[in-house]
């Protein structure tokens, strides 16, 4: 029976999987460790607001398990050295320099925490693989390891790939369609496979719970955030073509997806998709697949990411052609979070569509209800520096940013408003009484890249709407 964990990254995937293994174990003692610091502070916080994750429940089931059977702390060695099992939950970014650059997934971080973890442990240790992984990673870790043990502690590697998806993090840890577990198939493997079958049957029925061998385990991550990825590009690719000739891309994601066999879940046009995984995995898929001589696998899944791209490409232009001209142009943006009910922005299809509207000379102004203002700022820079635009073209192009604390104060005085998150705000805007009260003579034009507004009402109310996919736009 495992009494002790350890948890190495305090991010959106460790702290909410580990806070509901408290909840669920609480005879297991978890410590979640982060090598920042100021991470572990906030999650230390009194005050809930100072969590650095915004999860719907997740506070709740921290304010009872906290400094009960779960702890955060940033005693990385002590907590590795006192638990039996250690979860590996640090990020993994694409690579940016060196072999793989642009596709590979940068292991740094993992390697590193293996090395330590080997270093500093005197007795033997389960490892999980938590972090999403190259297939085969298991292989290089147990090199790290060996090379770095101490002779009489032996560790087991498995994978326990997280599929929670931000936004409804706790939901999908609670109900979870399926757990995998990966292990060598070995007595050692299967017994530390079993260990960790052992904690989520606490409450995941055992029939959710897939055993496989380790390499399976890994590489299902990756496939299935691909096909989730390419469901979204499918659908985005045939909202370019829905758009030519009439038809209408919710109406086509509803008639397709009625077939039990396709489903209709992951069928919504969006001005592509975000977040830390989709692009990052996919990208890593392509190199996995190149490294083993697989060009035109590569290829094919390298499509789903280019179709995002293009995505994006195709909105920006819309936009700028309908407007005629970009330069002085005011732009109220609603929605900087990749989805919504998340603070997250990492990847999010505002950043590279917003960026590309200043730099042609529009003014913004950026509205969301959960993003950090600071973290807004952050990603336009980032993205620009990635343009090569020095410090000076950048300062200036952040003085036509303004970001706003509400959405009336976003709405005001625009010549275009674009709904770029879905956030359940936006559904409610009084279109009406927004007219009522506009100054200008012309009413702004309406960009709904996600297609939740009333495009018949706007309509009616004699706004010119854009729906991606909606042959029936007024903007063409
Ligand atoms: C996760 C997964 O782990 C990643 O593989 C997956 O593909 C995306 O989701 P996530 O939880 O979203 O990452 O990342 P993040 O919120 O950045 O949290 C990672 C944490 O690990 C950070 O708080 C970081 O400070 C910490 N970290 C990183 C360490 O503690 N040690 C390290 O060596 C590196
Ligand atoms: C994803 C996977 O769903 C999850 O299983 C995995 O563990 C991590 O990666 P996440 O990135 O948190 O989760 O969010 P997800 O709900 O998958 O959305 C990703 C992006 O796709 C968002 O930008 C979202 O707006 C977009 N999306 C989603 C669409 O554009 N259309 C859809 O129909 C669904």
């Amino acid at each position: 029976m495992i009494k002790k964990i350890c948890c190495i990254g305090a991010g959106y995937v460790g702290t909410p999987t580990m806070a509901v293994i408290a909840l669920k174990c609480p005879n297991i003692e978890i410590t979640v460790v982060d090598s920042n610091k100021s991470r572990i502070e906030a999650w230390n916080s009194s005050n809930s607001n100072d969590f650095p994750v915004k999860e719907t429940g997740l506070d709740d089931i921290i304010n009872v398990v906290r400094n009960k059977n779960l702890f955060f702390s940033s005693d990385i060695e002590k907590h590795i050295d006192e638990s039996e099992m250690i979860f590996l939950a640090v990020n993994t970014p694409t690579k940016k320099e060196g072999k793989g650059k642009g596709f590979a997934a940068d292991l740094t971080n993992i390697d590193q925490c293996a090395k330590q973890i080997a270093i500093v442990s005197s007795s033997d240790k389960i490892i999980v693989e938590k972090s999403t992984l190259p297939v085969r990673t298991a292989e290089r870790l147990k090199q790290i390891i060996n090379k770095h043990k101490q002779d009489d502690v032996s560790f087991e590697i498995i994978s326990n790939p997280e599929f929670l998806a931000e936004g409804t993090a706790i939901r999908d840890l609670y109900k979870s369609d399926r757990v995998l577990i990966g292990s060598d198939q070995t007595n050692k493997g299967l017994a530390a496979m079993e260990s960790l079958v052992k904690i989520y049957k606490n409450w995941i029925p055992e029939e959710r719970i897939i055993k496989t061998n380790i390499w399976s385990s890994e590489l299902s991550k990756l496939a299935s955030n691909a096909m989730l990825a390419q469901r979204i590009s499918s659908i985005n690719s045939l909202s370019a073509l829905t758009e030519k000739t009439g038809a209408k891309i919710n109406e086509l994601s509803i008639a397709v997806g009625k077939d039990n066999r396709i489903g209709d879940k992951f069928l919504n046009v969006s001005p592509g998709f975000g977040g830390s995984c989709f692009k990052k995995d996919i990208l890593n898929l392509v190199y996995i697949c190149r490294q083993y001589g697989l060009e035109e696998v590569a290829e094919y899944w390298h499509q789903v990411v280019k179709i995002n791209d293009y995505q994006r490409k195709r909105i920006f232009n819309i936009i700028n052609s309908s407007l005629k001209e970009l330069k002085n142009k005011r732009i109220s943006i609603l929605g900087w979070s990749f989805k919504k009910d998340t603070n997250d922005t990492r990847e999010s299809s505002s950043i590279p569509i917003s960026s590309d509207l200043i730099i042609n000379g529009a003014s913004l102004k950026i509205y969301d209800p959960l993003a950090d203002k600071k973290q807004i700022i952050q990603d336009l820079t980032t993205y620009l520096e990635s343009k090569n635009l020095d410090l000076k073209e950048i300062t200036c192009l952040l003085s036509q940013v303004k970001i706003n604390n509400t959405l009336s104060e976003c709405l005001s005085n625009s010549n275009a408003i674009i709904v770029l998150t879905e956030w359940d705000e936006f559904r409610q805007i009084d279109w009406q009484s927004y007219k009522l009260n506009f100054v200008d003579n012309v009413l702004p034009h309406i960009f709904d890249t996600r297609n939740i507004l009333d495009i018949e009402l706007l309509k009616s109310l004699e706004y010119k709407v854009l729906q991606i996919g909606n042959g029936d736009s007024n903007i063409k």
